[in-house]
């Protein structure tokens, strides 16, 4: 869990920004919930030095610097590369300059590596093995986050080259037509995820402005259910109560980090209607109603479509309120691209 620079910000990165978003996440109580990674995106690159070293651009003064003030906040620090000569939006790469840049971030004190695709050319997975060498060798611990948007089934070979996560889809914009593409696509994927390699539908959008209140919750209940990385994405310095509510409700965090890491899936879908079920370490299971369409509709959880016995209690997650004790089955009125999102014990 985290923030990352680039579904706000793009390339208006700099260090200031890095820093307000830092303060940002301890007073505005994300920290305290458990975002814990600030990650700096595309564009902090400068050119090399006559060693080769990569240097940051002019907007990055120190790196070193930025996060030792990261640390300080009990926060860690994320940074970006790619493993092609250029990176997405056109900044220097590491491709040739693999073990010198691991060093590098690693003197920086940098405990998260997005490694994106780009320009890159050539075996996938070797590329990403020496990264992931590259980065062992440092002796620092890492995360290894492969960005190369879902392509040649990376779920299936995305831990063997030492990823812990790895994006699924190309780029999330702030759209619920888009958003809901990459979440409920993500169905079947589910055995390929688990404790220490995830995969990643992409950051999150939530307070961004795109989209509706009800269309952020479905995004949210969404992620969760999942088990994704949760990186916040919008301007932590600006966001609404309603932004923050959504972003830090701890019941609903709690089935996004639930310690058994099992990915939810798909249980029921009747056209824009569907049930998802996440089973969760203490044997309940966290259950989704989502409706896709354009009006309000009753969406109905069958007992049988979730495993759970004859009668069971209801907790509301997002109301943070017991709803009582159910048999057979649950019903409840669901808005338009809304989500009813509860817990089943029994
Ligand atoms: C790609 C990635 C995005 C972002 C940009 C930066 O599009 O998928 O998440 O990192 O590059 O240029």
């Amino acid at each position: 869990m985290g923030w990352n620079s680039w579904n706000h910000f793009e390339c208006k990165v700099s260090d200031a920004i890095i820093r307000a978003q830092a303060d940002a996440m301890i007073s505005s109580g994300m920290k305290a919930v458990g975002y814990l990674y600030v990650n700096i995106d595309d564009c902090w690159q400068g050119k090399r030095d006559a060693q080769g070293n990569i240097l940051p651009n002019e907007k990055f003064p120190d790196m070193k610097a930025l996060g030792d003030y990261i640390h300080s906040k009990e926060l860690k620090f994320g940074i970006y590369s790619s493993p092609g000569p250029k990176t997405c939006a056109g900044y220097e790469g590491s491709y040739g300059h693999e073990e010198q840049d691991a060093q590098t971030y690693a003197a920086w004190g940098v405990d998260y590596l997005k490694y994106d695709w780009c320009s890159a050319k050539g075996d996938q997975r070797a590329a990403y093995a020496k990264m992931r060498d590259a980065l062992r060798k440092t002796g620092r611990p890492i995360v290894y986050s492969l960005c190369q948007y879902g392509h040649q089934r990376v779920w299936s070979w995305g831990a063997s080259v030492g990823g812990n996560l790895w994006r699924t889809t190309g780029d999330i914009t702030d759209n619920y037509d888009r958003m809901i593409v990459i979440g409920f696509g993500q169905n079947g994927l589910e055995r390929f995820a688990g404790p220490g390699h995830w995969n990643d539908p992409d950051m999150l959008e939530v307070g961004n402005g795109g989209m509706s209140e009800d269309e952020y919750r479905t995004h949210m209940s969404l992620w969760c259910l999942l088990a994704a990385p949760l990186l916040a994405g919008n301007d932590l310095t600006k966001m609404t109560p309603a932004t923050l509510a959504i972003l830090t409700n701890p019941e609903v965090i709690a089935v996004d980090q639930d310690p058994a890491g099992i990915q939810g899936h798909r249980v029921w879908q009747e056209g824009p209607l569907e049930v998802w079920m996440k089973l969760l370490a203490d044997g309940s299971k966290a259950v989704a109603l989502f409706n896709r369409s354009g009006s309000d509709a009753v969406v109905t959880v069958s007992f049988d479509d979730i495993g759970v016995g004859d009668s069971a209690t209801v907790r509301d997650l997002w109301a943070r309120r017991d709803l009582g004790s159910f048999d057979r089955s649950f019903s409840a009125n669901v808005p338009r691209h809304g989500v009813v999102f509860i817990k089943f014990r029994g």
